[in-house]
């Protein structure tokens, strides 16, 4: 299975970056882990710059999510929603429109963490929320992490043992979902005439 993970913070010493680099060591063998770079060179979205030769940050964008069989992407929280360029990821994401985009049927599983008590769970909503419109398979898994500076180390290990087994059950959870379509898609393959 591979695994494409995106974290919604820019900042170096970053919560959600450390919570994929957590998964990313957590995920069960036989997953493979790639993180997407680069939120911040993307262009803002444009629609008439939403052509066939988009921008090449977009294209790796697009070509990304397209060849990960599952997508997590991990929040924070900015005055009571998703980042702005994470939002701006997703619109890109999510065109051209219908079964033509990255983002159509792709599953994807949102996670979050913030300084507060409450763990980005509205930025997480929204972003399941934009993530559905778009027709990405926003999946029912979820990870509030709060006051997140009390769970990770000071390397941005994460310590908390409670988090750590959650987010394991999560990335457990995400290849049975894997397994499962892929076994449903297989059974529904029309058997060739011999
Ligand atoms: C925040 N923060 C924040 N936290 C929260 O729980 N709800 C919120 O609405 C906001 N709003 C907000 C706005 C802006 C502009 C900033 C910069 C921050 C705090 C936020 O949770 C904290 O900065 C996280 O640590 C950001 O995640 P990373 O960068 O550690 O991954």
């Amino acid at each position: 299975m591979r695994l494409l993970t995106i974290s919604g913070s820019l900042r170096a010493a970053s919560h959600n970056t450390a919570l994929l680099r957590a998964a990313a060591e957590l995920a069960p063998d036989g997953v493979e882990v790639q993180m997407f770079e680069g939120l911040d060179r993307l262009p803002h979205y444009n629609e008439d710059d939403d052509t066939d030769d988009p921008h090449g940050e977009v294209q790796r964008l697009r070509d990304q999510i397209a060849a990960a069989d599952v997508v997590l992407i991990s929040t924070p929280e900015y005055n009571g929603s998703m980042p702005g360029h994470l939002k701006n990821a997703i619109d890109w994401a999510s065109r051209p429109f219908g079964p033509g985009s990255s983002l159509w049927g792709k599953p994807v599983a949102v996670i979050g963490a913030s300084v507060t008590d409450y763990g980005a769970v509205w930025a997480q909503d929204h972003l399941r929320k934009s993530l559905g419109l778009a027709g990405a398979r926003a999946l029912e898994f979820e990870l509030a992490v709060p006051k997140a500076p009390e769970r990770f180390g000071p390397d941005g290990e994460l310590t908390d043992p409670e988090t750590r087994e959650r987010l394991a059950e999560i990335l457990q959870g995400l290849v049975d979902h894997f397994e499962r379509a892929a076994q449903k898609q297989s059974a529904q393959k029309p058997v060739k005439a011999a």
